[in-house]
């Protein structure tokens, strides 16, 4: 085991902030993680590092899971059950799933980060989850080093949640995730608008999962920032799910207001909406910043600290609040 001292998280956050860990260690099978485990309980956790703001250094073993491989596990007609170790580059095995042939995940290209944390949020973009593919996942007790499988269910996902930030917070480590996918007569899911537009400006009228996937690709890349580029980690904040009541009254006075059903009594607003009504979009405070094309993405121009961005999200949250009496929620783990 090999464990550095006083290690530069810089590399390793895709906000690119400098923040130093006491000490750090990647671990690349699941025997290197036990053994790691069987000595130390009170870690920290690393992945991709996508999608948390660090403001403190973390006075810790940081334990990076850099497991790799992706494998068939079963297969018959009509679906394939592909598994992907924790520590494959997400958008990479996305790539390798439409090389295949494999549909299930198209919409979800491009995102950042590593597989073995994409359970933890569930993961979404444009109509699709995560929790829509995902068959299981095997995790690994930090208390007692037991290995446990997950069922989809047994997840207990919702929209960017899961039983691993709730229940289970810090308890198991994601080793891997097997995604059932199918081998053809895929279903594809192109309703949300912006992907449907993107396929007319392809001239594409009978698409295929890579369509979809390039079409994706071509959307995020026109509005997020990458993170190699600018600092950032994706939205923030999550969409407010309000009660529809509270929507009603605020339509009153913001007639413009969109808004999604969730269900007879919740609606969700989109909170970069919020943002960019309350004047945030493109403004820069110093060396962090809210995005010029998506307002739920707050970006460090190179030498921000965490406290910094940190505090510019709270103004972000507290003149949301006074101008339209609603809570947003940060979606990234403040550490
Ligand atoms: N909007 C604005 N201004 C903005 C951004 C958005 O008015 O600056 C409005 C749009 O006009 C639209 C609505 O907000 O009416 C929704 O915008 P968009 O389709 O861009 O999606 P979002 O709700 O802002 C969510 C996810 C993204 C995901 C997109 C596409 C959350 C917190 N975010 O954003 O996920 O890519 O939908 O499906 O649910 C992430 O989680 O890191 C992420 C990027």
């Amino acid at each position: 085991m090999n464990i550095q001292h006083h290690f530069s998280l810089k590399n390793y956050n895709t906000f690119g902030i400098e923040a130093f860990a006491q000490a750090f260690t990647a671990v690349t099978s699941v025997n290197e993680l036990k053994e790691v485990l069987e000595n130390q309980k009170d870690i920290f956790v690393l992945g991709g590092g996508s999608n948390m703001l660090l403001t403190q250094d973390i006075h810790k073993l940081v334990v990076h899971v850099a497991l790799k491989g992706i494998e068939i596990v079963a297969e018959n007609e009509d679906f394939v059950w592909a598994k992907a170790n924790a520590g494959e580059n997400w958008h990479e095995f996305v790539l390798w799933c439409i090389e295949h042939n494999f549909g299930g995940l198209e919409n979800l290209s491009l995102i950042p980060g590593n597989v073995g944390t994409t359970p933890i949020q569930n993961i979404g973009a444009y109509g699709k989850e995560i929790k829509d593919s995902l068959f299981s996942c095997e995790a690994i007790a930090i208390e007692t080093l037991e290995n446990r499988t997950f069922s989809n269910e047994e997840c207990h996902f919702g929209y960017r949640e899961s039983i691993f930030k709730n229940d289970l917070k810090n308890q198991y480590i994601i080793t891997s995730v097997i995604f059932k996918l199918t081998k053809h007569n895929h279903v594809l899911n192109t309703s949300y608008g912006a992907i449907d537009a993107e396929l007319a400006k392809m001239n594409i009228t009978d698409p295929t999962i890579k369509d979809v996937s390039d079409a994706v690709i071509a959307i995020r890349s026109s509005k997020l920032p990458n993170p190699k580029e600018l600092g950032n980690s994706g939205s923030f904040f999550k969409n407010p799910i309000i009660a529809k009541e509270q929507y009603e009254k605020a339509i009153v006075h913001f007639p413009d207001m969109p808004h999604y059903k969730v269900s007879e009594t919740e609606v969700k607003v989109p909170a970069g909406w919020l943002i960019e009504q309350a004047g945030f979009k493109g403004k820069r405070f110093g060396h962090a910043g809210i995005h010029k094309n998506q307002a739920l993405v707050l970006v460090n121009y190179g030498n921000a600290t965490g406290q910094e961005i940190l505090e510019v999200s709270q103004n972000i949250q507290k003149t949301i609040f006074e101008q339209f009496g609603i809570a947003i929620e940060a979606e990234v783990n403040i550490i």
